[in-house]
């Protein structure tokens, strides 16, 4: 069946269907994925499909006819447009961005354009097409705006958590672009009436996330016998949450949360990099046991730091808790577990993604640290100190 014709169905159901954009990408494929299998409705998936974003990953809904994909970008206002008049969706749910803050310090262009530009021209669209609506469709309809922790900027060692009132301080121009989308579509609120609810969510993993992040990338360079790249002391603190509970999160807010509030989603599991390398080495010495890279932690690397790198990110998601009854299911050690699991089950889609172009991004962003690895420095390895990172 061709995207087109399974355009008309999804049209024709009209009223249920959601626009979703970046579905193809890491947290978008684990949302639509679990959408579509809980009955959650006809979708359409807004896709520019950029290194990040992968149709594979919906393989397995492509021939379902509430699943619609649309390869455009989200900068085409007249695109933008022509699917909501045409699929008169309940929502619009927004995920697609340039997501890595190491590609955003090499090049913000594209943050700019997509996070920004290409925000500002979904809200536009979105608030046309409101004014449109009338009655029961009117008074559903919701604009939910995915974004992350980082507009917090960062937190020193004692600091308490960031709440949904911690003024924001971006300090990558990732953050930064992610901070100016997240002001645009409060202002669409307060201005033009667009029934639209921001969440900000900290640092996901989980299935499908591209092997340029940190676990992932852990994962896929332990295998190959490839250094670990860590950058500065390793003692930077990620608060982590398992991509499925963020989904769950923002299902929760979608049908629950109030209009112009801010949802800050988290599961209260604040790690050290180096403890997060130091557990991913530690599963895959357990789940790899005929692995000739043995102990993995042995090919840990410290290289420059990232400019700039905030040191502390966390959550206090007691909002999202306490006034919607969400709560993160997975603890960092079974969601790990499972996610490592998921990568040695699906080696064959890391060799997919991270062939071609990604070969020289990898000697982009590395080949220039200091003891650095560079893209096929393969063979260079560090043995950690006895005792450090094995806490
Ligand atoms: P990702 O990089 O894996 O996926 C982004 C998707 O957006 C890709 O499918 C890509 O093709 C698509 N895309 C990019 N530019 C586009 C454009 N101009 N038009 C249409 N599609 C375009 O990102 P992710 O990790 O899945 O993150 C999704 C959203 O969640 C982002 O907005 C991100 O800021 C936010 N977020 C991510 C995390 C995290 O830890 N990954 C945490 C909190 C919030
Ligand atoms: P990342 O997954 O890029 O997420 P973010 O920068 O959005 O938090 O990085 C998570 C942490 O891991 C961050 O502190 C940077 C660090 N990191 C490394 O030490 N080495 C790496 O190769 C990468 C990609 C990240």
């Amino acid at each position: 069946m061709g995207s087109n014709q399974k355009a008309e169905n999804v049209a024709s159901n009209g009223a249920d269907a959601i626009l979703v954009t970046g579905g193809a990408g890491f947290i978008g494929s684990n949302f639509l994925l679990d959408w579509l299998a809980a009955g959650g409705g006809p979708v359409v998936n807004l896709d520019k499909l950029t290194y990040a974003g992968n149709p594979e990953n919906l393989a397995s809904v492509a021939a379902n006819p509430a699943y619609t994909f649309v390869h455009g970008d989200i900068c085409d206002a007249e695109l933008v447009a022509g699917l909501l008049r045409k699929h008169n969706p309940r929502a619009v749910v927004h995920f697609a961005a340039e997501s890595h803050v190491d590609r955003s310090i090499l090049g913000p262009e594209a943050f700019l354009r997509t996070n920004i530009d290409g925000t500002f021209t979904l809200l536009r669209a979105a608030r046309e097409y409101y004014d449109s609506l009338a009655g029961e469709g009117r008074k559903r309809f919701r604009f939910l705006h995915v974004s992350t922790d980082e507009v917090y900027g960062t937190l020193t060692a004692q600091a308490p958590a960031f709440h949904e009132q911690t003024p924001y301080a971006p300090n990558s121009p990732y953050a930064a672009s992610k901070a100016s989308s997240d002001h645009l579509v409060r202002a669409w609120v307060h201005t033009y009436g667009l029934p639209a609810i921001i969440t900000n969510c900290s640092n996901n993993y989980g299935p499908y996330q591209f092997p340029e992040k940190l676990i992932p990338l852990m994962i896929a360079n332990a295998l190959k016998g490839k250094p670990l790249p860590v950058y500065g002391d390793g003692q930077q603190v990620r608060d982590w949450l398992y991509v499925v509970d963020h989904c769950r999160a923002l299902r929760t807010v979608l049908e629950r949360g109030r209009i112009g509030e801010t949802y800050n989603v988290g599961g209260g599991n604040q790690r050290s990099n180096l403890e997060v390398v130091t557990t991913v080495c530690a599963l895959l010495d357990e789940l790899v046991p005929q692995s000739k890279f043995k102990p993995h932690l042995q090919l840990v690397k410290y290289v420059t730091d990232r400019p700039g790198h905030d040191r502390r990110y966390a959550i206090d998601a007691r909002k999202l808790e306490g006034e919607l009854g969400w709560w993160a299911q997975e603890s960092f050690e079974t969601g790990l577990r499972k996610t490592v699991e998921w990568y040695l089950a699906n080696a064959a889609w890391v060799e997919r993604v991270t062939s071609g172009a990604y070969q020289q991004w990898v000697t982009q962003n590395y080949g220039g640290r200091d003891s650095g690895h560079s893209g096929d420095a393969v063979e260079e390895r560090t043995t950690i100190a006895a005792g450090e990172g094995l806490r």
